[in-house]
């Protein structure tokens, strides 16, 4: 399965956002710090969406018009009565211009669902919430596997089609969205220590 390859090659990728997000995840002990973290999650979600946005739709991935996480963030933002920042013009972004690529990236976000799991509830506890309070990192709720599983299967099904250059896009685009993530974390919160 085309799945195994994707993870496997991607796997140390994951682990170094990992390392970097654990710490401002298990810092977020305010509501103040939290706002940041989802402020830091949509400037980078948010635009990527868009750039996904061109190529996926329903018929490509089942439910795409749900999976628009960076929407959430909004409103969960709004509802602690926080302002949306602008976005960032020079955020890094993966380049994508075909379904392959659009898929490569989509399953990063994805795929932060299941993480997403784990970080709602060190949030949860942090910040003295039920995990379902968290909004945006269990977006999904009961339905993560669910709309995990309907994910794969049609990644799985497109790359049937694919030769090895498309598989390649898929895996360098996936690859490219964990990078741009990093990098955009980390100028996020120098950014925030500098005070600027
Ligand atoms: C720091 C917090 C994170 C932790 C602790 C974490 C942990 C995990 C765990 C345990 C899984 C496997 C779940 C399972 O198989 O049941 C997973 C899957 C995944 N996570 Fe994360 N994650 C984190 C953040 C993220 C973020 C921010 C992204 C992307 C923006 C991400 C992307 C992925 C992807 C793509 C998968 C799917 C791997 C696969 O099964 O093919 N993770 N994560």
């Amino acid at each position: 399965m085309f799945i195994e390859e994707l993870r496997a090659r991607t796997k140390e990728d994951h682990q170094q956002l990992d390392k970097l997000l654990i710490p401002y995840i298990k810092g977020c002990n305010t509501v103040a710090k939290y706002a940041d973290l989802l402020q830091c999650f949509y400037g980078y979600f948010h635009p990527l969406e868009s750039l996904i946005s061109a190529y996926i739709d329903d018929d490509i991935v089942p439910q795409y018009s749900r999976r628009r996480k960076s929407n959430v963030i909004e409103e969960e933002l709004q509802s602690m009565h926080e302002n949306l920042h602008a976005i960032n013009e020079d955020v890094p972004l993966p380049r994508i211009d075909n379904i392959a690529g659009a898929l490569g990236a989509m399953y990063v976000l994805e795929g932060s669902t299941m993480g997403g799991k784990i970080i709602s509830k060190i949030l949860a506890e942090n910040l003295g919430k039920q995990p379902s309070d968290i909004r945006f990192f269990n977006y999904y709720g009961d339905d993560t596997d669910v709309l995990w599983g309907q994910f794969v299967q049609s990644l799985n099904m497109f790359a049937d089609e694919l030769e090895d250059a498309g598989k390649g896009v898929v895996i360098s685009v996936a690859r490219n969205t964990f990078h741009c993530f990093k990098a955009w974390i980390e100028y996020y919160y120098l950014q925030k220590a500098s005070g600027s």
